[in-house]
């Protein structure tokens, strides 16, 4: 069985209410951590897994994530003229190759299950990752490059898990665990948003997935689910009754919820804090507003 996986789908098509007024005329997934918007953190971490075919399920509105993959021959010359060679690099780090991505319209935000489903006729018969670039994941071996090395001995279908606090597993698809085996779990049930006081353990599902065509045709079922939205986790779900293994996989790193005001804010935090042209200064003022000092 192949277990090579080499496209990876992007959820992108959602409407990022919570970042309303902003996301009327900027996709979520251009806002910017630091200096790069949250879709180059999800390409990087796809290529450092070795994905090699970049498929993103979009919206109206969503141009600005279609123009930001473009070349911009313009703005290289200007930056080759001018001598800014490190400034070069930056810009020419984000190039794809030509025919690398697809884009894909979702018509109706009818829920992720529905949105991966959009993206059937270019994924053929083998696994596929999905990656959520709301989910931004901090960690020395990229999340989806852990999970791809261990998906080649295990198969099946695999989900990025997390502990979360039991108060808090209500918002996350959880996980219900069989046995667990180092950071891999085999999971006998999933549940999308279990109501408090019935949540099957504390492991929650984050936004990365590695997952097979099984799948996409168990979605063609089109079920609603939680809030009314065709949900991905249960058609996970339907591939445990149909006796498909399904793994959770508690990946090393620290995941910000980039889909959410604090946790973006945090990661701005974090990541400012980790970048060494930034750092000296930026925790000098952190300190300062900690410590109620008026800003210079
Ligand atoms: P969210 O639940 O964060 O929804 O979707 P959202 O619309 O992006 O943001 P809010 O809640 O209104 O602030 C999780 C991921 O699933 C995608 C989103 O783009 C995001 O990457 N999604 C969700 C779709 O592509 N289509 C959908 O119908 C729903």
């Amino acid at each position: 069985m192949n277990r090579k996986v080499t496209k990876a789908i992007f959820p992108v098509a959602g409407q990022g209410t919570r970042f309303l007024p902003a996301t009327k005329s900027v996709p979520k997934e251009i806002m910017t951590l630091v200096d790069r918007p949250l879709i180059q953190y999800a390409i990087d971490e796809a290529r450092a897994a070795g994905i090699k075919e970049f498929i993103f399920v979009t919206s109206r509105g969503k141009g600005a994530l279609e123009d930001y993959f473009d070349t911009a021959p313009q703005l290289e010359a200007s930056l080759e003229a001018k001598g800014k060679q490190d400034l070069l690099d930056v810009v020419r780090s984000t190039n794809m190759d030509s025919g690398a991505i697809a884009y894909i319209r979702q018509h109706q935000a009818l829920g992720l299950g529905h949105a991966v489903w959009c993206a059937r006729r270019l994924i053929g018969n083998e696994p596929f990752a999905v990656i959520l670039p709301d989910d931004v994941i901090a960690a020395d071996k990229p999340c989806l490059q852990q999970m791809v090395e261990t998906y080649e001995e295990v198969g099946g279908c695999m989900v990025a898990a997390m502990e979360v606090p039991k108060e808090q597993a209500s918002s996350y698809g959880v996980l219900d665990i069989k046995e667990t085996m180092g950071p891999l779990m085999s999971v006998k049930g999933m549940v999308e948003k279990p109501k408090k006081g019935q949540e099957p353990s504390n492991m929650a599902v984050i936004g990365r997935y590695i997952l097979t065509t099984d799948v996409l045709r168990s979605l063609n079922k089109k079920q609603a689910g939680a809030g009314g939205e065709i949900q991905l986790t249960d058609a996970i779900a339907r591939e445990i009754q149909s006796l498909r293994p399904v793994y959770g996989y508690k990946f090393e790193g620290r995941r910000y919820d980039c889909g959410s005001k604090n946790g973006f804010l945090e990661a701005t935090v974090a990541f400012g804090l980790n970048r060494p042209d930034l750092r000296d200064d930026f925790s000098k003022f952190i300190a300062g507003v900690q410590s109620g000092a008026p800003a210079e």
